[in-house]
């Protein structure tokens, strides 16, 4: 089970190390269960630093470039993620995809760089609320998995950890129901099987919370969530962990 943390453009080094004392109190280490941490990327080494006794915590960047080096203002490369202790990346957020115009094209970029680098792709997608009222889910998401994922060595497909975010969720305190959520993932999970990956890891996102994070998860096809606002204060991630955690589907 993976509880991913995406603390977008909020928490400094100081603020980081200080959620990171009270978070590790309030949260034993527990086999099976792994805790991500997507910290802007000035607050990366902070963080990983913070968590490094901790072996169930990865830290990871929010967004990365696909050239490894080079004339790119502003970007960051997964060589210097890595080199600044990043094991994960996310890929193709919606924010990145809506507020950024990031492409499919540019997500499979992305996606190639992170696996060529070693790193665990996070690759978000889900649906728009015009998309989602159109009744085209289903479709949309296929599209952006199949852009980035197809034709690719089943290896590869196999260390892709999928987040499906609809995106009139996310931020918004709406959510999909535990059902509509898992028709989504078993979509996911059947085309990644299809393109050949060996029991692939589906996560849900988009305004969980302690209240609703233990019917979500106790859905077999949830394999855990990708959380924003919820992850910002440790006492609230702590409880979105614990409780997701007693209320999970066995196996
Ligand atoms: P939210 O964000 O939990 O604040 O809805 C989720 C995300 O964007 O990953």
């Amino acid at each position: 089970m993976i509880f991913a943390a995406n603390w977008k453009m909020n928490m400094s080094p100081v603020e980081a190390r200080r959620f990171a004392q009270a978070f590790l109190q309030a949260v034993p280490l527990e086999a099976h269960r792994e805790i991500w941490f997507f910290p802007p990327a000035v607050t990366l080494a902070a963080a990983v630093a913070a968590f490094r006794r901790r072996p169930d915590v990865r830290c990871g960047v929010q967004d990365v470039h696909w050239e490894s080096s080079g004339a790119f203002t502003g970007a960051i490369s997964v060589p210097l993620a890595a080199s600044a202790g990043a094991t994960v990346a996310l890929v193709g957020h919606s924010e990145r995809r809506h507020l950024f115009g990031e492409s499919d094209e540019d997500t499979r970029k992305k996606v190639t760089a992170v696996l060529s680098g070693q790193l665990t792709p996070l690759l978000c997608v889900g649906e728009t609320l015009g998309e989602r009222e159109r009744g085209d889910t289903m479709a949309v998401v296929l599209r952006q998995l199949e852009a980035a994922l197809h034709g690719r060595d089943p290896e590869e497909v196999s260390r892709v950890v999928v987040a499906y975010e609809p995106v009139w969720a996310i931020g918004t305190g709406q959510n999909a129901t535990p059902d509509d959520a898992a028709r989504v993932h078993a979509l996911v999970r059947a085309t990644l099987e299809g393109l050949g990956a060996s029991s692939p890891q589906v996560l849900y996102g988009g305004s969980v919370k302690p209240e609703n994070v233990g019917a979500l998860l106790a859905q077999r096809e949830v394999d855990g969530v990708l959380v924003g606002g919820a992850s910002l204060d440790s006492a609230t991630w702590a409880d979105v962990v614990l409780q997701g955690s007693s209320a999970a589907a066995p196996g």
